[in-house]
């Protein structure tokens, strides 16, 4: 973290899970276990039929809701889709745009990611994009390439000043859902990797402003010492952010110095 030049963002993904029924009683366990200092930005990407509860339900501990996709179009006939000023009229301030689930099971495009991140952008909300590599990919030694190219591909048409209310996400695919975390190295590695990347395109004041987060098995256990690290300002949490007690852990593990 380095909180002299951006914000330390800890994101829950809830995924496909919860109820809107049960929102109520996690903020209240969230609530009870959060530490009485702020030393972070918390965010709970919720589905999108949950966003207006979990923005009622967020005030009070200063959770902010987020959603976990977005319409790359403005209005009109697309059956099913939510567009991003809707996202903002219920009061959602991030959203997560190219997940590895959404990229595979979805067929999302690099360049379809980049117009769901500009329709964020235009609409005042705060898009948390998502890049990371397969298992294969990391064993062929192609990871530092690759990611080079998602970031670049997803952050095409967007200005310097623009960047700097960006989230990017590093997700190793092979670190979703598996419990096998990233080392805290391998996780710095790849987030130093993007801020050059970023540096490389907006120069150094833009590349330092931007929130870096590390997501793939982040949990109550080794939040600290991912944490730690220069480049990695905050999580993307899956599994973990669904129970409020772990949750709450890894947000108190942002009060390290
Ligand atoms: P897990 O924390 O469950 O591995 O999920 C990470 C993730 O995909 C967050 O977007």
């Amino acid at each position: 973290m380095n909180r002299k030049y951006r914000r330390t963002v800890i994101a829950g993904n809830w995924k496909m899970n919860q109820l809107n029924s049960g929102v109520k009683k996690y903020m209240e366990e969230l609530k009870e276990n959060l530490p009485a200092q702020k030393t972070c930005d918390i965010v709970l990407c919720t589905p999108a039929v949950m966003i207006s509860t979990m923005v009622r339900a967020g005030k009070e501990c200063k959770v902010a809701a987020g959603a976990q996709d977005v319409s790359k179009y403005e209005k009109g006939a697309y059956t099913g889709e939510v567009s991003a000023e809707m996202l903002a009229d219920v009061g959602a301030k991030y959203c997560i745009v190219g997940h590895s689930e959404r990229r595979e099971y979805h067929q999302e495009s690099d360049s379809l990611v980049n117009e769901k991140a500009k329709a964020l952008i235009a609409k005042g909300i705060v898009p948390i994009i998502c890049v990371g590599e397969s298992l294969e990919q990391r064993e062929k030694n192609l990871t530092m390439e690759y990611i080079a190219y998602q970031v670049k591909a997803a952050l095409d048409g967007i200005d310097g000043t623009q960047v700097r209310h960006c989230v990017i996400a590093y997700e190793p695919i092979w670190a979703i859902g598996t419990g096998k975390t990233a080392t805290a190295d391998q996780a710095q590695e790849v987030c130093g990797e993007i801020r050059a990347v970023i540096r490389k395109m907006y120069g150094a004041r833009s590349a330092r402003a931007v929130s870096i987060l590390y997501g793939g098995s982040m949990n109550a256990k080794n939040a600290a010492e991912l944490l730690a690290m220069p480049d990695i300002d905050g999580g993307l949490i899956g599994g973990a952010s669904l129970k409020p007690v772990d949750f709450a852990t890894i947000v108190a593990a942002t009060a390290q110095e």
